[in-house]
């Protein structure tokens, strides 16, 4: 496939800010008991449903793909930065990490048990979001689940706001909007948790964390 710019300019720019991001999350991941609460419901829901390969999809420095480990999920990374790769890597060597676009995924169909994509999709400008979950829906197994995080907004009809992330451009999502495109794409909404706007403390925003089964 010829690849769309978008995917360039994210990978270029996440290449150059990989170690103060991983700083970043180092420091405030631990704290995120909220966004933990969700990775456990999706690891809950993969552990009933029997287990299997997860992908976390624009893993970064790939701190959730050990905690979902960590929680009994077979779970590894996908990002598009090598630069982002070669942390996660060196910082659990014993996972499996691969540099790849979450549109593209080098699996099977139907052979995963879970997807995550944690604060990735906000990268991927609104026109091709139906592409990426389409993708998502032919990797997940009949029964997988989808764990979607993302800073959003509140307002259902305007879909998507472009935003000044200090890495590369981005847009928050209208739940109600990404919801609509995951059935859409096959894939039935199960939960949504809203983080209060209040709680986001660098920009204010609502975080949006949608989960969804196949
Ligand atoms: C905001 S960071 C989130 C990292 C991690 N998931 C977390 O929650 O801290 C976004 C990550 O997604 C990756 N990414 C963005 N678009 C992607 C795509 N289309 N395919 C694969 N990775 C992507 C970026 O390289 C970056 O590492």
């Amino acid at each position: 496939m010829t690849e769309p710019d978008f995917l360039a300019a994210t990978r270029t720019a996440y290449d150059a800010a990989a170690v103060p991001y991983a700083e970043l999350v180092g420091e405030h991941f631990p704290t995120d008991l909220i966004g933990h609460a969700m990775l456990s419901v999706l690891a809950g829901r993969v552990r009933a449903a029997g287990g299997g390969p997860v992908a976390d999809v624009g893993c970064g420095p790939g701190h959730v793909t050990a905690h979902l480990n960590s929680l009994g999920v077979a779970a590894f990374g996908v990002d598009l930065s090598p630069e982002m790769i070669a942390l996660a890597r060196e910082a659990h060597p014993g996972l499996r990490f691969e540099v790849g676009a979450m549109e593209d995924l080098r699996v099977e169909d139907a052979s995963l048990a879970g997807v995550l994509a944690g604060f990735s999709i906000i990268h991927t400008p609104p026109g091709h979001l139906p592409r990426t979950f389409a993708e998502f829906r032919r990797v997940l197994a009949p029964g997988g689940h989808l764990l979607l995080s993302f800073q959003a907004h509140d307002r259902p009809a305007e879909a998507a706001e472009a935003f000044d992330h200090k890495v590369s451009l981005a847009y928050r999502y209208s739940p109600d909007h990404v919801a609509g495109l995951l059935e859409q794409a096959g894939l039935t909404e199960v939960a949504r948790l809203i983080q209060a706007p209040g709680e986001d403390p660098v920009r204010g925003f609502p975080h949006a964390h949608l989960l969804a089964r196949r």
